[in-house]
């Protein structure tokens, strides 16, 4: 599957059904440079240009590049990677600072650092093991399409409920709007309960930071699903 399908999807036409029309912001858009060093884990981005700093809003999607903790999705010939932003950086030297002042976006090459958290197989995206991205490839910010498929790929089993003839009954509903990305106010995730309690669950974070109403938010969420807790 190639990126573009993420970055538009076909609707029909009422009149005309034979007729299909791509929709969808094109991935252009959402270009922000290519890749410029590979580590393991990590990779950095030589940004085009400052201007592709620019906050935009395209249709739905808000797209703010200048700061952190937003995706991207990484476009190589071993597949489609998503990755993390955590560092974003440019060149402190005086013609940048020059060419800032006087609004010359076009020769200041911002760097962004990222960590790659997996690559895209089938409907999911997974691990990426041995696999990394390569230099020169291109690097786009994820949209909303992206960010809820990486969502849905937190979810490893798919818990059933099975009757005792083993056959599915139905699958365990989730636990929604469990936490929103702060990348993109409108995705939230879900998740389901045996996800959280099948093994572990540990709730890390400083002081202050929020662990006591997130473990609330998740007894809560699990008392309103009719779930036993104790
Ligand atoms: N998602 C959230 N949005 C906005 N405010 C929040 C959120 N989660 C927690 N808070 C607020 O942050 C403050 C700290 O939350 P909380 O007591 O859960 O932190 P904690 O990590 O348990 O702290 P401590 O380490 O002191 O136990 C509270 O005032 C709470 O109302
Ligand atoms: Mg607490």
């Amino acid at each position: 599957m190639t990126i573009d399908h993420f970055y538009t999807h076909k609707i029909e036409v009422p009149k005309d059904s034979s007729n299909w029309h791509d929709v969808g912001v094109p991935k252009s858009n959402f270009y922000i440079g290519m890749v410029s060093q590979v580590y393991r884990d990590s990779a950095y981005i030589q940004v085009e240009n400052l201007s592709l700093f620019n906050h935009r809003n395209i249709r739905l999607e808000s797209l703010i590049p200048n700061s952190i903790n937003y995706f991207v999705v990484i476009d190589s010939v071993q597949g489609i990677f998503i990755a993390e932003v955590y560092q974003s950086r440019v060149n402190s030297s005086d013609s940048v600072h020059e060419s800032m002042n006087r609004g010359i976006k076009e020769n200041v090459y911002p760097e962004i650092a990222v960590n790659v958290i997996g690559i895209l197989d089938g409907n999911k995206f997974k691990l990426a093991g041995l696999k990394t991205v390569g230099i020169t490839d291109k690097v786009y910010i994820a949209n909303n399409k992206l960010i809820s498929i990486y969502l849905n790929s937190i979810e490893v089993n798919d818990y059933q409920i099975k009757d005792m003839h083993g056959n599915t009954i139905k699958h365990q509903k989730a636990l929604e709007n469990l936490m929103k990305l702060e990348s993109s106010e409108s995705q939230s995730l879900s998740l389901q309960p045996n996800t959280l309690f099948d093994r572990h669950l540990m709730v890390v974070g400083t002081t202050n930071s929020g662990k006591s109403t997130s473990s609330l938010t998740i007894l809560d969420k699990l008392v309103s699903a009719e779930k036993k807790v104790w």
